[in-house]
């Protein structure tokens, strides 16, 4: 039984890579997350070996000031915080959600939130703990028990409800008890990988530490551990040699361009993640990489079409459509020719605002939000979602 459930979903791998290999040639380059975890050398998400190796963001800061300024305030560096200290929480005293019997609740008050549910006769309270997500999108939360593990709310905040629904993909028909609609008891590894997309440092060899890892994405979490890189570049002021200090960090800037979709992708989820997981239809569109890689534009990839190449990641996401027009005028100006590198056609349409037609927001039901897909297209009116 066992043995044959092997062969099954073996020649079903072989089947998937073999119709992709010869259907998209250019995703052969691409690798899931635990395919470039498995290679030696930095990755983000590794644990980290000692968090020794590891200074924080505010020894970045003696010597690349502009960075560290502006990186602390995107979502990435925001991503996590103590429940405590999350603004949403903090802002509003009452947030509330009911369904059928159930009536969800999270009250705050000072620098405490407690997460109440309640059946019309019983009720179950417990503290929050932690707040995952700025809440740009959502925010989720995690609580403690008893037994020392970690819990994740039924419920989720919104931004666009400005309030609670379902934890995407928790929503459940008819809950058996009172336990059962309040939680998901989510398991170690789990939680691990939780806070290694969401904070930086969280877990030394095999040992999660809650106190000692740094909220939110920060500078090591791209770059990985900077002791050695401070100590050379250190001793590269003294000399009087800056360039010395090269070399000497993890730098994203050397990987080729399908290799730096990937590098997103060990948090955003790369094209092969998510093929791995099988989900279809607009779920997908949060997942910037696998649909960007399926445009026309990517071809085998290129270096004017990366993550980076768009979204400075030490900066805030920038929300003006026009802002990204020279990235696709790089290779759609009047006056290409089809020789050129990658060149693509000129628009008819519009000269302006491309992704605002191009890469239209797709609603995800579940998430409240309508995400920007990444698959750069024509699109029609009444058009299908292209898988
Ligand atoms: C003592 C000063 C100093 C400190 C502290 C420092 N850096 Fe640097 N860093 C430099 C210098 C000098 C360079 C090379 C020249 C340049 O880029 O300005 C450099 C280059 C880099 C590069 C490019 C490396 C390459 O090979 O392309 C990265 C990435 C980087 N630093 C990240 C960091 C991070 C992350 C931290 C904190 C963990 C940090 N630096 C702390 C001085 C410093
Ligand atoms: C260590 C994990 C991790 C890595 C690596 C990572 N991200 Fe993120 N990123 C996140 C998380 C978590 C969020 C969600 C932030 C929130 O809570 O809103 C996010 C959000 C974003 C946003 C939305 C920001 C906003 O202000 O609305 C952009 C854009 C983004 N990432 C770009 C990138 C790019 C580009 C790269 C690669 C250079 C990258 N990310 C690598 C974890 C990561
Ligand atoms: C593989 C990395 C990864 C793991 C594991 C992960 N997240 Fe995230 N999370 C992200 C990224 C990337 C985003 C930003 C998605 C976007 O907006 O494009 C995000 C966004 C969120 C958001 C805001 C909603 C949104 O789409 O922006 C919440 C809430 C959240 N995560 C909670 C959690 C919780 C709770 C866990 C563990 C149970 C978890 N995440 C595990 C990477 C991860
Ligand atoms: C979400 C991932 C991410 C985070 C967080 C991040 N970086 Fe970077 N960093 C990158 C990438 C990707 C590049 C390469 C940029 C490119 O290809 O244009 C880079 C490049 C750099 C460089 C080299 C710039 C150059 O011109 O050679 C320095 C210095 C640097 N980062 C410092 C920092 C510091 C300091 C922090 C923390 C404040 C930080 N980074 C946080 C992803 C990140
Ligand atoms: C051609 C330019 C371009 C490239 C390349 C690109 N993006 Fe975007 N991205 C955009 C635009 C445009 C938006 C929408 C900004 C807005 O309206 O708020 C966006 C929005 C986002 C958001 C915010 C959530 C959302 O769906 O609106 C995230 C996260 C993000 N991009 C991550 C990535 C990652 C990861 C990659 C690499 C796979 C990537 N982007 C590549 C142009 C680009
Ligand atoms: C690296 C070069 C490059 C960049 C950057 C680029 N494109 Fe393209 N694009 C191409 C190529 C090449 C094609 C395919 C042309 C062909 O097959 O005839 C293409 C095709 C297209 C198509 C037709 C797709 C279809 O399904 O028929 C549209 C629309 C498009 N691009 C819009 C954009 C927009 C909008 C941007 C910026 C957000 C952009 N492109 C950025 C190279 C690029
Ligand atoms: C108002 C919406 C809109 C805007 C803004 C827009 N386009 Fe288009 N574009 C379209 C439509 C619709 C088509 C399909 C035209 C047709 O085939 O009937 C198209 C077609 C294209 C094509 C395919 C052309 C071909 O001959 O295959 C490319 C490439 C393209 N646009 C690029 C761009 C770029 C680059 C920008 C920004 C400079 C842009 N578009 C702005 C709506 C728009």
């Amino acid at each position: 039984m066992g043995s044959k459930l092997i062969v099954h979903s073996l020649l079903r791998a072989i089947l998937i890579v073999a119709f992709h290999v010869l259907a998209l040639p250019s995703l052969f380059a691409q690798l899931s997350t635990p395919d470039h975890l498995a290679e030696p050398g930095f990755w983000p998400t590794r644990n980290v070996t000692s968090r020794e190796e590891y200074v924080g963001s505010q020894v970045c800061a003696s010597c690349h000031a502009g960075k560290v300024a502006a990186q602390k305030n995107t979502s990435m560096a925001k991503t996590a915080a103590h429940a405590g200290d999350a603004d949403i929480l903090r802002a509003t005293a009452k947030l509330n959600f009911n369904v059928g019997q159930f009536a969800y609740e999270i009250r705050s008050e000072g620098s405490k939130s407690v997460y109440t549910v309640s059946d019309g006769t019983h009720s179950l309270s417990f503290p929050l703990v932690w707040a995952f997500g700025t809440g740009r999108v959502g925010q989720s939360y995690l609580f403690k028990k008893d037994d020392g593990k970690f819990y994740e709310a039924r419920v989720t905040y919104f931004d666009t409800l400005k309030n609670l629904h379902f934890t995407p993909g928790r929503e459940l028909d008819a809950p058996k008890d009172l336990q059962e609609a309040m939680e998901r008891k989510v398991p170690a590894e789990e939680i691990e990988r939780c806070f290694a997309c969401h904070t930086t440092a969280a877990t030394m060899g095999t040992h999660f530490d809650e106190q000692k890892l740094m909220l939110g994405v920060t500078c090591e979490a791209c770059h990985g551990p900077g002791a050695k890189h401070v100590a050379a570049a250190q001793m590269a002021n003294v000399a009087g040699t800056p360039d010395a200090a090269r070399g000497t960090i993890f730098n994203a800037a050397q990987l080729d361009p399908p290799d730096t979709v990937d590098f997103c992708g060990a948090c955003h989820a790369t094209f092969w993640d998510v093929k791995i997981t099988e989900a279809k239809g607009v779920a997908t569109a949060k997942s910037q990489p696998y649909r960007l890689e399926q445009s026309k534009c990517w071809g085998n990839g290129d270096a004017r079409l990366t993550c980076p190449a768009c979204h400075d990641p030490h900066q805030q996401l920038v929300t003006e459509a026009a802002a990204y027009d020279r990235f696709c005028v790089n290779c759609h100006a009047a006056g290409m020719k089809k020789t050129d590198d990658h060149a693509g056609a000129v628009c008819q349409v519009a000269t302006k605002e491309c992704s605002s037609c191009h890469m239209p927001k797709v609603n995800v039901p579940e998430m409240h939000y309508a995400f920007t897909d990444h698959r750069i297209r024509v699109v029609r009116a009444g058009g299908a979602y292209p898988e």
